[in-house]
């Protein structure tokens, strides 16, 4: 593990998930808000296990990116590892905490099933609605993700609002830095659940967008992410992002 940022607002980890989970103390986070590979993409498995490059893009919008790792388990292994990493998050969580997991369609039923596996208690599924999605010629069009939540016990209310299970939110794909990014307007909206100045984890870090949305509504972040060239990326989008 290298540690590549450090600050009391912002601690980036470049290494595996489950070994640096494993050296973080127990109790010591609010809320989990992560998006891990989904190891979705198709029907056969070497659909499942071709190039997330290939998988996630489509035709006219082929752009190139750094590898995304760890995206070739089947559907039995994925469980299996979730439920691995989502327990250490459970012990890492203080009683209390929210967990949110981002997941696809077609993976949605095993995360679920991981979840509660790991002892969350499972709370609903969010719907992410993008737009934007392309259309599917005599199909139904895709164009949701899904947001599992959790909590670990009874969960702690930290807003008086109630909240919207549909969000909205486009993904800018000319400006993203990461093959599968997620919009930070839609986890700045995610985070609304959770108290201003908490502390949130993210073990699948990417470039960093749960650490710019924290950084942009004064929570404090702590990202994991396995890919040397993504974990360089997300310190300095983290960088530019303290400075705002
Ligand atoms: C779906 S992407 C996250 C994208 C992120 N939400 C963003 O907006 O940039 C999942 C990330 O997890 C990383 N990853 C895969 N396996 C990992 C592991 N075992 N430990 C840590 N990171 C891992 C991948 O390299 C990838 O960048």
């Amino acid at each position: 593990m290298t540690t590549l940022l450090a600050s009391d607002r912002i601690t980036l980890h470049e290494g595996e998930a489950l070994s640096v989970l494993g050296a973080l103390p127990g109790s010591s986070v609010d809320t989990i808000l992560t998006d891990p590979p989904y190891s979705s993409g198709g029907l056969t498995l070497s659909a499942r296990q071709a190039d997330p490059a290939q998988k996630y893009q489509h035709g006219s919008t082929k752009r190139r990116y750094p590898a995304m790792l760890g995206d070739n388990r089947d559907q039995r292994s994925f469980a299996l590892w979730a439920s691995l990493w989502l327990a250490e998050c459970l012990r890492i969580a203080r009683d209390g905490a929210r967990l949110m997991v981002f997941s696809d369609w077609r993976q949605l039923p095993v995360m679920t099933d991981a979840v509660q596996a790991a002892g969350w208690m499972w709370r609903g599924i969010i719907t992410w609605h993008k737009p934007s999605a392309r259309p599917v010629l005599g199909d139904f069009k895709r164009d949701a993700e899904f947001i599992v939540t959790g909590s670990k016990g009874k969960p702690i209310t930290h807003t008086r609002r109630c909240l919207p299970g549909v969000y909205r939110h486009n993904v800018n794909a000319s400006r993203k830095v990461h093959l599968t990014e997620k919009p930070v307007p839609l986890l700045k909206d995610l985070l609304e659940v959770t108290q201003p100045g908490c502390t949130v984890l993210d073990p699948f870090a990417g470039s960093g967008s749960t650490g710019v949305a924290c950084l942009q509504t004064g929570r404090s972040f702590i990202g994991i992410e396995l890919s040397p060239e993504y974990a360089a990326i997300a310190a300095q989008r983290l960088t530019e992002a303290m400075k705002e």
